[in-house]
Order: C-alpha cells, then sequence, then structure tokens
C-alpha cells in the first residue's frame, strides 16, 4: 500500500505532464501535416501542369477537346477536384465543370499569395495552385483546386495515433515506475534488514550503493548503542529487582518460558507425608533465582512420586512453596519415555559425547526415537502455555536439542534462548553422533544459542561448519541456516549473590565450622577439605581421592590432622555406568582409608547423600578448603557458592582447569586433576595457606562473582533477546509495508 501511494504520487503528475504534452503537440503536428500535405499539392500541381504543356506542345493551336481530354485524365486523381486554364490578364480559357463559378482567374491569382492558399465553398476546402503553362502562349497559367478533405481526413487520424501513442507512452512509463519502485523499495528493505541482522555481506542483501554510506553510519550507531549498554551493564550491580526492571523496560513484561527436564520442586511421599525437595543441579540452582524475578512459567518433567497429587487440573503448580511466584507446568512421562529419551538419550549418549571423561556414548535408535517423541510433547506444552504469539523461550541443556526447531514451527514469532549447560566437543567427537545432523538442525530454531564459554561456541561453529550447508560469520558469531538466522553467544552462568540480610541469617563461620567437626568426630583445630557434588563420573572424584592418598603420603604430618569429605548426591543411578563410578568411588575411598586410617581417624569421608542447600551452605563454610576437579565441567556452581557462602574472606578453593569456572576464578589455586601430584601440592597449598593470602584470594574471587551473578547473565541474554526482537519488529514493520 506504501509503494502504490508513493507510486501514485509519483504517476499523478506525470499523468498531467503527458496532457499538457499532448495538448500542446497535437496542434503543431496538425500544421505540419497540412504544410506537408500543401508542398506535396504543389507539386502534384506542377505535375498535372507539365502533362497540360505537354499536351499543348503537341498541338499547333489551342485545341479545347485534346485539353479536354487532359484535363480529364488528370481529374482521374480523386484529390483533383477542378482545373481551369487562366490568363494572367484574368481570362478563363477553359475549366472543367466543377471548377467553382465563384472563383474567378483573378481571384485564383490572389489566392497563391497567400501560405495556405486555400478557398473555401460549400464547406469543402480547396487549394489553389497557379502553374505557368508552356506551349500556350504567353502568360498563361494553370490553376489546379485540390479538395483539402483528404488532408482533414489524415490529420484526424494522424491525431487519433498521436494520442493513443501519448497513451501508451504513459502506461508504459508507468509499467516501469512501478516495477523500478517496487524493486528499490524491496532492495532498500532487504538492505534495510540485512543491516538491522549485521548481515549487509550476505550477497543479495547488500545495501544499494546509495545507501552504503547510511548503511555502515547506522550500523556505528547501533555498534555504539550495543557498546554504551554493554559498559552501562558492566558498571551495573544486577540484582533480580533490576532484573524485573530490564523485563519491564526493554522487554515491555512480555511472557517468559523455561523449559528444562529437572523440576526446582520435587514432591517426594515419605513416610511422614509428603515432601519438598531441590535438586542438586546446577541448571536449577542458577534459572531458580532467575524464575523468581521474572515470574513466568517453568515447564519440566514432573519426576517426583507426588508430583500429580499437587497439580491443578492444568497441572499447574504454584512455587517456591514458601512464597508462590510463577508457574510451575509439569509434563507426565511414562517409564518407557523417560527411559529412552532421559536415561538413553540424554544421559548414556549426549552426555558423555559432550564430557571428555572417557566414558564411551551409547546410542539407540529406539533411544533417539523417545528423544523425539518427548521433545515434541514439550513443544506443544510450550505452545499451549504462551499467552501471546511471540513469548520469550529459555530452553536449557541438552535434553532438548530437537525442540527449538519444533517450537520455531509451532512458534514462528517466539524468541527462543537455547542455553546449553554442559561443554560442546570438538566436531571430530560430535560426528560420531548417529543423529548429529538432526541435532545440529534442532538447535538452529533457536534465535540465540548459549554455552558458558566462548571455546564451546568456537566448537559449535565448527560442527555446524563441518556437517551442515550453512553461512557462517564468524565475526559476529552468526549461522544463518535455512532462512533464519542464529546468533551463537557465550553466557558465563552463576549463582544468585545472597544479600546481607540472606548472609546475617546464616549460622555463624565457628558454629558451622564446629558442627563439621563434630559430624566427623575431630576436634575444632582438624584440617577439612569438602568436594560437594552429584555422584558423577565427570566430576572427577577418583582424582581427588587419589591426590588426598598421594597428599598424605607426601605430608605425614597431615595423618589425624586432616580429613576430606565428599558428600556427593545420588544421580541417574538407573544406569550402569553410574552404578559402576559409585563402586569404584567407593572402594578406593575405603582402600585409602585403610591404607592410612589410624584409630578412629579415617582421611576420606564418603557421604553418599542428597544435602539440602542450607546444609549444603554449612559444610562450605565449615571447611578450610573446598575442591573442585571435574574433569569436563560446562561451569561448575559448586565453586561460585563456595566462594558466596565464604563473607569472612577464608577458605581456599581447589579449582579444576576443565571447568568453565577456571577461565573466570583466576585466584583459585587452579589443578589439572589427572596430574596427582600437582593436586596433592594445590590441596596441600590450600590447607596451609596463610590467612592474609586466602583473604587476598578471597576477595579478588567474591568480587568477581558478586558481580557476575546469574541475573547479569539472565540480563546480558534478555538484553540480546531485546535487541533481537527490536530488530525483528522494524523488519515486520518494513515487510508489512513491503506487502500492501
Ligand atoms: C547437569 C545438567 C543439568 C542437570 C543436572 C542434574 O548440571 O547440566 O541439566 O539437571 O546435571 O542432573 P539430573 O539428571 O539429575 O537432572
Amino acid at each position: 500500500m506504501k509503494t502504490l501511494r508513493l507510486q501514485l504520487r509519483f504517476l499523478l503528475p506525470l499523468c498531467l505532464v503527458l496532457v499538457a504534452a499532448a495538448y500542446i503537440t497535437v496542434p503543431l503536428v496538425d500544421r505540419l501535416t497540412l504544410r506537408w500535405f500543401l508542398r506535396d499539392l504543389d507539386s502534384r500541381a506542377a505535375l498535372v501542369a507539365e502533362s497540360v504543356s505537354n499536351a499543348l506542345s503537341r498541338s499547333e493551336s489551342l485545341d479545347n477537346d485534346e485539353l479536354q481530354r487532359e484535363f480529364h485524365r488528370a481529374l482521374r486523381d480523386e484529390r483533383l477536384f477542378a482545373l481551369a486554364l487562366c490568363r494572367r490578364d484574368g481570362e478563363r480559357l477553359l475549366s472543367t465543370p466543377a471548377f467553382p463559378p465563384l472563383l474567378s482567374c483573378a481571384d485564383a491569382f490572389e489566392y497563391v499569395k497567400h501560405p495556405n492558399a486555400i478557398f473555401s465553398q460549400d464547406q469543402r476546402d480547396l487549394h489553389v495552385a497557379s502553374i505557368p503553362v508552356v506551349g500556350a502562349g504567353t502568360d498563361t497559367y494553370l490553376i489546379v483546386l485540390h479538395d483539402l478533405g483528404f488532408v482533414h481526413l489524415r490529420s484526424a487520424d494522424t491525431r487519433q495515433y498521436l494520442i493513443i501513442l501519448f497513451v501508451v507512452l504513459g502506461l508504459v512509463i508507468a509499467l516501469i515506475t512501478v516495477v523500478v519502485a517496487h524493486m528499490s523499495w524491496r532492495g532498500w528493505v532487504a538492505g534495510t534488514r540485512a543491516l538491522l541482522r549485521g548481515s549487509d555481506l550476505l550477497g543479495p542483501f547488500r545495501p544499494p550503493p546509495e545507501l552504503q554510506s547510511l548503511a555502515s553510519e547506522l550500523r556505528a550507531m547501533m555498534r555504539e548503542m550495543d557498546e554504551e549498554r554493554r559498559s552501562r551493564m558492566n558498571t551495573e550491580t544486577w540484582t533480580p529487582e533490576r532484573l524485573r526492571q530490564l523485563l519491564n523496560t526493554e522487554l515491555r513484561g512480555e511472557q517468559v518460558i523455561v523449559v528444562s527436564n529437572r523440576e526446582p520442586y520435587i514432591h517426594v511421599r515419605k513416610e511422614d507425608g509428603v515432601q519438598v525437595q531441590k535438586p542438586a543441579s546446577g541448571l536449577v540452582t542458577a534459572i531458580e533465582p532467575v524464575m523468581r524475578a521474572c515470574s513466568g512459567t517453568w515447564i519440566a518433567h514432573g519426576a517426583g512420586n507426588a508430583d500429580r497429587d499437587t497439580v491443578d487440573s492444568r497441572d499447574h503448580v504454584q512455587v517456591p512453596p514458601e512464597n508462590p511466584n510463577y508457574t510451575l507446568r509439569r509434563i507426565w512421562l511414562s517409564e518407557e519415555e523417560e527411559q529412552g529419551y532421559y536415561y538413553g538419550f540424554a544421559n548414556e549418549g549426549m552426555w558423555p559425547l559432550c564430557h571428555l571423561a572417557h566414558v564411551r556414548p551409547v546410542f539407540r535408535l529406539s533411544d533417539w526415537e523417545y528423544y523425539r517423541v518427548v521433545n515434541q510433547r514439550f513443544a506443544d506444552a510450550v505452545a499451549a502455555e504462551a499467552r501471546t504469539e511471540d513469548p520469550i523461550v529459555l530452553i536449557q541443556d541438552y535434553h532438548f536439542a530437537l525442540l527449538p526447531a519444533m517450537l520455531r514451527k509451532q512458534l514462528p514469532n517466539a524468541t527462543i534462548i537455547t542455553f546449553w549447560h554442559i561443554p560442546w566437543p570438538n566436531p571430530e567427537s560430535f560426528g560420531v553422533c548417529p543423529w548429529h545432523e538432526e541435532i545440529l538442525r534442532g538447535m538452529l530454531g533457536s534465535s540465540i544459542l548459549g554455552f558458558h564459554t566462548r571455546f564451546h561456541c568456537r566448537n559449535f561453529l565448527e560442527s555446524v561448519d563441518r556437517f551442515l550447508e550453512s553461512r557462517i560469520r564468524l565475526e559476529e558469531s552468526t549461522i544463518t541456516f535455512d532462512g533464519a538466522q542464529t546468533q551463537v553467544n557465550s553466557y558465563p552462568i552463576s549463582i544468585h549473590w545472597p544479600s546481607r540480610e540472606e548472609m546475617r541469617r546464616q549460622p555463624a563461620i565457628g558454629e558451622c565450622r564446629t558442627s563439621l567437626r563434630a559430624m566427623l568426630g575431630v576436634e575444632d583445630d582438624h584440617l577439612v577439605a569438602v568436594g560437594v557434588d552429584r555422584f558423577d563420573y565427570t566430576k572427577g572424584i577418583i582424582e581427588r581421592f587419589h591426590a588426598v592418598d598421594r597428599l598424605l603420603r607426601k605430608h605425614s604430618e597431615l595423618r589425624r590432622r586432616f580429613t576430606f569429605v565428599q558428600f556427593a548426591a545420588p544421580t541417574r543411578s538407573a544406569l550402569d555406568e553410574y552404578q559402576l563410578f559409585v563402586q569404584q568411588v567407593t572402594l578406593l575411598s575405603e582402600r585409602i582409608n585403610q591404607r592410612h586410617g589410624e584409630g578412629g581417624w579415617q582421611p576420606i569421608r564418603l557421604i553418599a547423600e542428597h544435602q539440602d542447600s542450607a546444609a549444603v551452605t554449612r559444610h562450605y563454610r565449615g571447611a578450610d578448603c573446598c575442591v573442585v576437579t571435574s574433569l569436563h565441567d560446562g561451569m561448575n556452581l559448586v565453586a561460585k557458592e563456595f566462594i558466596a557462602a565464604r563473607d569472612d574472606n577464608q577458605g581456599t578453593l581447589v579449582l579444576s582447569e576443565f571447568t568453565g569456572a577456571a577461565r573466570e576464578l583466576h585466584t583459585a589455586l587452579i589443578v589439572n586433576p589427572y596430574d596427582v601430584e600437582s593436586t596433592a601440592d594445590a590441596l596441600y597449598k590450600g590447607l596451609t595457606m596463610s590467612r592474609e593470602e586466602q583473604a587476598q584470594r578471597m576477595r579478588s574471587l567474591r568480587a568477581m562473582v558478586r558481580e557476575d551473578n546469574v541475573y547479569r547473565w539472565a540480563a546480558n541474554m534478555l538484553l540480546d533477546a531485546a535487541r533481537l526482537r527490536r530488530s525483528e519488529r522494524l523488519n515486520a514493520r518494513l515487510d508489512a509495508n513491503d506487502g500492501n
């Protein structure tokens, strides 16, 4: 419509110009054709005169009959009206019958002096010409009268053709204008759209030359705004309130839907009634506080045996139980589905595939099929929960690689942010999955795809490059596939940084130290290091036990003075690999305890139980050292939780270099867990470090985690989503204008 209006604005003046041109041109052409015809008639008259002269010169005297015959012959030309032979003095010697009686020879001589020499009679115009005749004596002239009727007829014809020509010309110009205007509008729209997407190098979408300088200015402006926003973000402290504000300002209070396999609250039936448990999951630790701030809907698998009893008719339950402010929507899975999708494909396939922990991934077709079915089930649930056609959907982790593309089909305008909480392998490792292509296609349904580190982003970009026909822009970190663009960014996840008020409610450090040691049955000055993990083979528990063993061999003075406590939350226990791992770890701890144990003291205490978050915080506060020796870990939030718990600025952190956290927490004691010797040394250093050095290191760690908390993580993603939505809305408007 817009282009049509624009075109009309151009076409109307064009029509007026054409009408004016026709108005001026038609009489001009009339006059011109008349002049041509008259000149033509004059030469015809000369020809007739010549043949009359010839007739006269053939006869000795003026023979009337012969002349009459000659006149009749000439009159066969229908345009010739009449002829007369006149003397210069005005005497008419001979004339054809049609010669007008009112036109004397003298008058005829007068007429020929006028430019057009036209004599009119009975509404008929006659052109008069006089040509001297040779052979008829001196001063004899042939007066030739041509009927101008045919000239008028031809002029009318010419006028008609001329008008038709103008109309056709007008139509052709109009058509060309419309086509050119449409094409340049489309070019402009495509250019602007490409520009907004930052894809000005996408061949046909390159802005037209005349727009290129505007394009680069616009791009520079957008970059500046972006940088300004980022630097503002960097100096800003992110809190739940600030995140809420951001949702209301930048995202106009849009609906936020989170999808994860693990639910944040599990209702479990025990002997003494139904209990609510919070699962041991880094994902839940991070997302839960964000959801509290955003008040959206969280869709997850209802895995608790009392989950069905606590939902309403729409499978909704309001959480957190103590102060409900967001909705948990539970999805029910059959045993086979859980087995195939969760245990099978997600945890026997994807989990070992993405972690370099030397456990072979297992891929079964039946698991893959369940994985597909369950992903579709979640996609349907998101579509059902969406209140608008363009909600913001945050998809979590490796359980839902196919969900983004499935959802894109159902909610094409949704902003889909997929966050991959675990590492992404290199293309060679990833390629062993028989469905690697389908997985990539599924993930590329996302608008934004997030990993913890740039390194994992690069691995992902390289995998796409290896296995799919797509356009990758490394500089912008975007992938264009199947006509849609995915932004691949790193967003290092973090934790809720507890407020002063929350910390005030924590038991004092001394109290925590005492209770931890009391639990172990040791003295108050006993050195304690803790490990807090899910009982998972990626966590490097075996390697850290070897390090404890080595530590005690190297430093016998630590015997009876040091205990390592491993809290290991049971996880995925239905899988052989996990059962085997529990057995190995248990055996190893027993062996080490036998080797070094004396009296009632055992160097390793393995507590294979789920600890609630309050207990975990107490352990962190009571320990001298926290040990994180993952063999491969997306981020590892245990490290950050330990730091957040130590408001006394004491305690040391031994941290594996193979965690995402090691890229941020530089003042921790960074170790390679496969290197038992140096891990043992780091442990020793951690246990014997001076209070001053501990404080120095801990202060810097705390400053880092306080600032880069989970609200900043969410804000970074949501701000990117807001920017994307703004440019998509602009694109939609351009499209609408384009279509109208
Ligand atoms: C990792 C995964 C999470 C998962 C958690 C606990 O942190 O990234 O998605 O929730 O482990 O595992 P589980 O299988 O018990 O949910």
